[in-house]
């Protein structure tokens, strides 16, 4: 069966959330993607929806460049949502009044549903249920058809639907946690309005890909792999060894930047346990030759960065007409490029494999760029990748470099490496790593007195760092029980020698970043 069959079209009109109403639609079961707003009348068609979401913003309609979508997604003749600006813009086309000096409405709110139609076709009128505002303007009237089907005390207009026509808007967020019965209301729309089946699924999607890259690689093309042991080089590893089988050829660099046991665990699994080729580079002494003497983090990413294309590009030389790189692309980086955003900042330069295809000449393999992390996650584990591996928590590409602050040398990786592989131990132990984003060991450029047995020390401080977050852009220092904390602390003190001290980072990010460097 087709999985493509069956789209949804969300245009961006810039809010944070958009990514997260394409990630419930996808866990309906149904395949989407989100386009730029003003997305021509062409592509529409040509894109052929099922239905048409609108997401919501940062601006005003009203204000002079605010963006707009092409009128024709309401003569499509398919039904649209729209959320939050969506409900003002259409609201905005469709000939309605938009106010402008009404109260901002952020957080928790009541709508009692007036009609239970459309996406509250699961209710039923009277019932109230709970939803999650965040707007500035709202619609002072509706368009000529329209009627409300839901109100709060705010907003008389919190749910609205044409008499007729499947369009509908809502004030409030049915795409975030705080609307808990927003699932409800999407899975109406989908599977009433839309009439989709919900038949994406990461199964299907495994016949569909493995389809999709024989025939991009061909019957005798060979493709190469940088596979770092995180879940998405993994998992775009076995979904290629599944479609090409020994045409593919892993290859993977010990950058001596790595955590403890972590090369043997990725050859023991790819090679032992899948029979994956795989081709390990020992580059360890190259690297920590090249980082000598650098204490700037930057330059730390640019040379880790830098060296690994030449590593790689070695490496891969003698690997007999590759005439395909893979690469584990995932969703949200394709989706960068199209949505409606103001100019962002680099805070730090994420350079891991960037680079790579425009130096070597290769055709791209991105067997995931349909895909959210958590499809990722799920997909990795229909292919029978080992739970540890799916949930693995992320590790940057410079690895522990960028973990020993200021100079990187071997004495001072292997404390940290200890101190890390104590740290993952524990974290585990407690039952706690999934819960956490990231939990890890930091080295300090710093040292302080101590005394052991009769002795006095003067030996390095580490950092334990552990943060909760949902996708890394911000995140919170976690509340680690003190049983925990004492545990690591005392064994990192106990069985690394050379660290006498461990300290604990309660900064939340913003301020702070989540690494250190
Ligand atoms: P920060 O420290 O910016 O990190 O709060 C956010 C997330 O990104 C990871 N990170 C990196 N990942 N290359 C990577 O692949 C890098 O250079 C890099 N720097 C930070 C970090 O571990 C966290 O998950």
């Amino acid at each position: 069966m087709d999985l493509h069959a069956e789209k949804i079209l969300i245009l961006d009109f810039g809010s944070q959330y958009t990514q997260l109403i394409a990630r419930r639609v996808r866990e309906l079961g149904v395949y989407c993607e989100i386009h730029r707003p003003d997305l021509p009348s062409e592509d529409i068609r040509r894109f052929a929806p099922r239905g048409i979401i609108l997401s919501g913003g940062p601006a005003s309609v009203e204000a002079p460049d605010s963006p707009r979508c092409d009128p024709f997604v309401f003569e499509a003749g398919v039904p649209v949502l729209g959320i939050c600006y969506g409900l003002q813009l259409t609201a905005k086309l469709l000939g309605g009044r938009i106010d402008r000096t009404a109260h901002r409405e952020f957080g928790n709110a009541e709508v009692e549903v007036i009609s239970a139609r459309g996406p509250f076709s699961e209710f039923r009128p009277g019932d109230r249920v709970q939803v999650w505002m965040s707007h500035g303007d709202r619609v002072e009237a509706l368009p000529p058809g329209f009627e409300a089907i839901g109100r709060s005390g705010n907003s008389p207009f919190a749910a609205a639907a044409h008499e007729s026509k499947p369009f509908y808007g809502f004030q409030f967020h049915p795409e975030v946690v705080h609307t808990p019965q927003g699932k409800a209301m999407l899975r109406a729309f989908l599977f009433n309005d839309c009439k989709v089946s919900g038949s994406w699924t990461m199964k299907g999607f495994i016949d569909e890909a493995v389809a999709t890259i024989r025939k991009q690689v061909g019957e005798h093309g060979r493709v190469i792999c940088a596979l770092s042991g995180g879940v998405d080089s993994s998992v775009a590893a076995l979904l290629l060894h599944r479609a090409i089988g020994p045409r593919l050829q892993c290859i993977f660099v010990d950058n001596g930047v790595l955590r403890q046991g972590e090369r043997a665990q990725v050859e023991a699994l790819f090679v032992d346990r899948f029979h994956v080729p795989l081709k390990t580079v020992d580059a360890r002494a190259r690297f920590l030759e090249k980082l000598a003497g650098v204490t700037d983090p930057e330059k730390k990413r640019k040379i880790i960065g830098r060296e690994f294309i030449a590593v790689f590009e070695e490496s891969s030389r003698d690997i007999q007409d590759a005439e395909f790189l893979a690469q584990g692309t995932l969703y949200p980086d394709v989706i960068e490029s199209v949505s409606y955003k103001g100019p962002s900042v680099t805070i730090k330069s994420h350079h891991n494999v960037g680079g790579l295809p425009e130096q070597m000449k290769l055709k791209l393999v991105e067997p995931l760029r349909e895909l959210f992390k958590d499809e990722v996650r799920a997909l990795g584990r229909e292919l029978g990748l080992p739970e540890e591996m799916v949930s693995r928590q992320p590790f940057p590409g410079p690895g522990l470099a960028i973990r020993v602050l200021g100079e990187v040398t071997e004495a001072r990786l292997e404390l940290v490496r200890r101190a890390d592989a104590i740290v993952q131990e524990e974290i585990r132990a407690a039952g706690l790593y999934k819960e956490l984003w990231q939990a890890f060991a930091v080295l300090l450029p710093v040292q302080s007195v101590g005394v052991m047995g009769d002795e006095r020390t003067y030996e390095s401080t580490c950092v334990l760092r552990a943060v909760t977050s949902v996708d890394g852009m911000t995140a919170d220092w976690a509340r680690l029980p003190y049983p925990v904390l004492e545990r690591i602390s005392t064994r990192i003190t106990n069985e690394v020698r050379g660290i006498n001290r461990v300290v604990y980072d309660v900064s939340s990010k913003p301020p702070a970043t989540i690494e250190w460097e």
